[in-house]
């Protein structure tokens, strides 16, 4: 199935790294301008060097995604670039390993929750404005399947992606009858830096991981960015509010 878009321009946070910049490349290959938006620049402008040895179009922002005045900022200029942002990737998130609930402290709870709730809020906040005055769009946010049930000692980190899928769901309502789409994709784990560094550091836990997933292995970042292009595309016109499982079938046991 080749994808279809009727839109020129994607958005995506987090896109030095990992998922989203799997997802910058998948919207760049698919002839799309893409805006990449970090806090990492050097791997910011290396998603941007990437997409453009590939023939490709695209440019780096830098935001903190966690605060007002560089979301606002960051989404005028994207907005500016290419006259418009039909698609939105709000991807960036972080992970702090939490211990039990009653080990987690205030700092840690402020610093997942300013990034991984705020972060997607502020982003919306300023996208949909966007998106209705010029007719339409599609978002997706990245949440987890650590949103959709119990993540043992990662009870903040849990509570933010249910609060990634609260937010999708409100937002998709209330924009439904406006041509936007609002979605979120909830990977299991997924070959990353960050996946490969835990496993140095501890072997037992890399082969724990591959057994929670039905299918035997953990997700691809390409595999994470084809569901993402999916949400985006005119295929999926009729889907809004979902919290898409990609995860090897790990919610469905
Ligand atoms: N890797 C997994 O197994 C997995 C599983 C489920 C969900 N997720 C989610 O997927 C998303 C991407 O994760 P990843 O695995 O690619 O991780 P990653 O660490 O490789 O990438 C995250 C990116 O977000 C950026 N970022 C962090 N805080 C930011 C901020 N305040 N403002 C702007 N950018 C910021 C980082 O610089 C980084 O480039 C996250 O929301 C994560 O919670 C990951």
């Amino acid at each position: 199935m080749s994808m279809t878009f009727s839109g020129q321009v994607a958005l995506v946070t987090g896109a030095a790294n990992g998922i989203g910049r799997a997802t910058a490349l998948a919207f760049a290959a698919e002839g799309l301008k893409v805006v990449v938006v970090d806090l990492d620049a050097a791997g910011g402008e290396h998603t941007v060097e990437l997409i453009r040895e590939a023939g490709g179009q695209a440019q780096f922002l830098a935001c903190n995604v966690a605060r007002d005045s560089e979301v606002r900022g960051m989404t005028e200029r994207a907005a500016s670039l290419w006259g418009r942002i039909d698609y939105a990737f709000n991807n960036a998130g972080i992970e702090i390993e939490q211990g039990r609930l009653a080990e987690g402290s205030e700092d840690e709870f402020d610093a997942i929750m300013g990034v991984n709730v705020k972060g997607v809020w502020l982003c919306m906040k300023y996208q949909l404005p966007l998106m209705l005055a010029q007719g339409g769009g599609a978002i997706v946010n990245t949440a987890s399947v650590a949103g959709l049930g119990a993540a043992p000692r990662m009870s903040i980190y849990s509570a933010s992606k249910h609060a990634v899928i609260g937010l999708t769901k409100s937002a998709a309502i209330e924009y439904a009858k406006k041509s936007i789409r609002v979605n979120a994709v909830c990977p299991a784990v997924i070959d990353t830096d960050m996946f490969r560094r835990a496993c140095e550091a501890d072997p037992r836990k890399g082969e724990f991981v591959m057994g929670v997933h039905p299918v035997g292995r953990i997700g691809r970042v390409e595999e994470i960015a084809a569901a993402v292009l999916y949400l985006c595309s005119d295929h999926a016109a009729f889907t809004t509010g979902q919290a898409l499982a990609v995860d090897g079938g790990m919610t469905a046991l």
